[in-house]
């Protein structure tokens, strides 16, 4: 049994890392932001774009949020709907940004994040993995990159969906939501005193993978 926790900004890559990871080691990959934005969707579709602390803490004593895993990829379900697809948009990054700052989000949602890490070998990717989630994971990595170079892949990342983004405003999205993730008070994004600090602004996918997995061999190996 492995756990390996990759945290970092948005747009650092952790996702196509942690799949790519996942795949070659044959182990799970789990996308905890998807947990996240389970909630902030369910928050914005049954509560309306200014959803406050309080009603969202309601919203918790009836929301069902579930991983499953169909054919070796992750399906996240809220109240039994197969929401994987509908989180991918930025109202609702922005909603998980929002909702990921209240106690009881994360109370709610660290239990379903621990039993998966406990029952599999698996590479877990988010904010709080190495921190919170799993502070004794085998390999900690925390990826990031520079928000320029992180706002121009997203920007890539539109273009290829057809769908024509300002490289500015793609920034300063960036830039808020770095904000809002490193300064909220519990669990906020940061680097674990143990983790391995991985800049890959200057480096491709495949290069990126080529340092973790240089990062993964050297910790096993000790
Ligand atoms: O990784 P992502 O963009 O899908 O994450 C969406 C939001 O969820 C992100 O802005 C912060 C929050 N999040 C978190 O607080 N803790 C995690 N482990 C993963 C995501």
């Amino acid at each position: 049994m492995i756990n390996i926790a990759v945290d970092g900004p948005s747009g650092s890559g952790k996702s196509s890392l942690a799949k790519a990871v996942a795949r070659e080691m044959n182990i799970l990959y789990l996308d905890t932001g998807a947990l996240y934005r389970a909630v902030g969707y369910s928050a914005l579709t049954r509560l309306g774009e200014s959803f406050s602390e309080e009603s969202v803490y309601d919203l918790l004593k009836s929301l069902k949020v579930d991983l499953i895993y169909e054919n070796g990829v992750q399906h996240v379900y809220a109240d039994g709907e197969d929401v994987s697809d509908r989180i991918r948009t930025q109202p609702v990054a922005m909603a998980a940004s929002k909702v990921s700052a209240y106690p009881p989000v994360r109370a709610f949602l660290l239990d379903l994040q621990r039993d998966i890490a406990a029952r599999n070998s698996v590479i877990m990717d988010g904010r709080d993995v190495g921190t919170v989630v799993l502070p004794h994971a085998d390999v900690k990595i925390f990826l990031t990159a520079r928000p320029e170079v992180r706002a121009q892949r997203r920007v890539g990342e539109l273009e290829e969906k057809g769908i024509k983004a300002e490289f500015e405003t793609v920034l300063q999205e960036v830039v808020q939501r770095d904000h809002n993730d490193m300064t909220r008070p519990i669990a906020p994004l940061r680097q674990a005193e143990d983790a391995i600090l991985l800049d890959n602004s200057e480096l491709d996918a495949e290069q990126t993978l080529q340092a973790a997995f240089e990062i993964i061999r050297s910790k096993i190996s000790q």
